[in-house]
């Protein structure tokens, strides 16, 4: 028996997130960020569209035999081809769910599928009779339902309820709702179909007109038991709902929304933060619940009522999401015993052989940076795991650059190849960064077009660690970079070989194409 208050967190970041242009993962960063999901206690993952491509296929299978604990999901059209892909994908994993989908909007209908309402039905209800002959747990999703004739929309997800479906999931696909049409609709289907008391009724929000995650709780108050959502609020276009925002929402306002989750909110932050740093994708200071800025207080008169009593400005408490402030924590004399009990106090439950890495990279920075604060230590553990995560294709060897006014700014480098082979090369350039991004492009011969490049400090002081974050595009696509130095130069450098790296050992290009054919948004 079901807790009617208790809300299915259904997370899509590997899925619908990993499709923001420029976020793909490879498969040790998915498996990462399953294991992160699994900590953070969601209850389904969706971990990827077993038929867009080989490596969405390679990477459900491996979350599927190495992540224990939520349901994994594959999404998949209705046809057996998909189907067969999303159980090759799902059938090791001890708890799956196949989650097949149609469109069922006019403007899709008849643009894009080229089919009438007829046949919609008859392909949805197949669909769904399909996956029920391999999965005991098949979710449907009316593509574009937002959009969707009330009629027509009741009438399919009755069908597929009859069908075998035990969760129907009514997307706003395009971002076009508000929170009282949404909720309306869900009403509307709560009234007018039978049957759908007994399955779970999903909601799906996009974030086109900045509106999905009040979509998202409109459609639970309106009766939903299951919200769709990333990590940060990545996906195509303006993203998805926020998974934190809702997560947090639902414990701050219980009041009035009485619903709860599994989610361990303290893992919020954290999880935060890896999704940001493997998909390259900044999270905005300002950002509700996990930006730099959500508990930070800079008015006087704000600071005064914090010290008074924190609740006059505060309606949650940072420690409840795992925001720990940055606090002076260790020096070049402190131990790795110190730095372990650090590391926990941090939630990072990490190996021996992983905190004598990152124990390593601490003696390294200390000898660098008097002072190393928390987010120092978050730093070296994110970036250490992703250079953990190996293959690799160029490794720094050496860097050095010669500037000045009135002098032309030389960059030389030496990289090491996966193959051990070391390659040299010089390049002048714009500024010191530009050659050291020529020199690059020389050794590697991937040429690519600098979009944005930005540096913030991340901890403080004079010697701080700065973070480089750049955005290229590439015949392939567009993808982020990232990376962390004392040393600006270096850090530019090495976050333009982590952009390389990603086009040299990824094929977003073919994904993404394969999606866009697909028509999946
Ligand atoms: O936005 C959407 O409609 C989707 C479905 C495929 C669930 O992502
Ligand atoms: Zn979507």
């Amino acid at each position: 028996m079901r807790d009617a208050d208790r809300v299915i967190i259904f997370d899509t970041t590997l899925r619908d997130g990993e499709q923001s242009p420029g976020a793909s993962m490879n498969l040790e960063q998915k498996l990462q960020v399953a294991r992160a999901l699994r900590d953070l206690g969601v209850d389904v993952i969706e971990a990827g569209f077993a038929a867009a491509s080989p490596g969405d296929l390679e990477a459900i299978q491996a979350v599927s035999r190495e992540v224990e604990g939520p349901s994994i999901a594959s999404l998949a059209r209705c046809t057996r081809g998909d189907i067969d892909a999303a159980w090759k994908g799902l059938k090791d994993a001890p708890r799956r769910r196949c989650h097949v989908f149609l469109a069922t909007s006019p403007i899709h209908r008849d643009f894009k599928l080229k089919l009438a309402k007829d046949e919609i039905i008859r392909r949805a209800v197949d669909g769904v009779k399909l996956a029920r002959e391999r999965f005991d747990d098949v979710e449907f999703s009316t593509e574009d339902a937002a959009r969707t004739e009330l009629e027509f929309l009741a009438e399919v997800v009755e069908r597929v309820i009859e069908a075998g479906a035990g969760t129907v999931n009514i997307p706003d696909t395009v971002g076009y709702a508000l929170p009282t049409t949404y909720a309306d609709t869900l009403r509307y289907l709560k009234k007018n179909v039978r049957g759908i008391d007994d399955v779970i009724v999903s909601v799906h929000c996009h974030n086109d007109l900045g509106l999905a995650v009040a979509n998202s709780l409109a459609g639970v108050m309106a009766g939903a038991r299951q919200v769709e959502c990333t990590i940060n609020g990545i996906g195509e276009r303006a993203g998805n709902a926020s998974l934190e925002e809702i997560v947090m929402a639902f414990r701050t306002r219980h009041d009035v929304l009485k619903v709860q989750t599994g989610v361990k909110t303290e893992r919020l932050y954290p999880t935060s933060r890896l999704v940001s740093q493997v998909t390259g994708l900044h999270v905005q200071r300002n950002k509700a619940i996990v930006g730099q800025n959500a508990f930070a207080h800079e008015a006087g008169i704000h600071q005064h009522g914090m010290l008074t009593h924190r609740e006059t400005y505060e309606i949650m408490r940072p420690e409840e999401v795992g925001f720990t402030k940055s606090q002076l924590v260790l020096g070049k004399h402190s131990g790795r015993h110190a730095l372990k009990e650090r590391l926990v106090a941090l939630g990072y439950a990490l190996d021996d052989a992983a905190v004598d890495k990152v124990f390593q990279d601490f003696k390294v920075l200390a000898d660098k940076k008097k002072d190393i604060y928390d987010a120092d230590i978050e730093a070296l553990v994110i970036h250490g795991q992703m250079l953990a995560q190996g293959g690799r294709a160029w490794e720094l060897e050496a860097l050095s650059t010669t500037s000045g006014t009135g002098t032309l700014p030389v960059a030389s480098i030496a990289l090491r190849s996966r193959d051990g082979e070391q390659r040299r090369d010089a390049a002048t350039g714009d500024g010191p960064v530009d050659a050291v991004y020529r020199a690059i492009e020389k050794i590697t011969g991937i040429p690519v077009k600098l979009r944005d490049y930005q540096i913030v400090s991340v901890s403080t002081g004079e010697d701080a660690q700065g973070e480089v974050s750049i955005e290229v595009e590439h015949a392939s696509g567009v993808y982020r970079g990232r990376a962390l130095s004392t040393d600006i130069v270096e850090g530019s450098a090495r976050a333009f070989l982590d952009v390389v790296n990603r086009i040299a050992l990824k094929t977003p290009a073919t994904d993404e194409a394969r999606r866009e054919e697909m028509g999946t948004v």
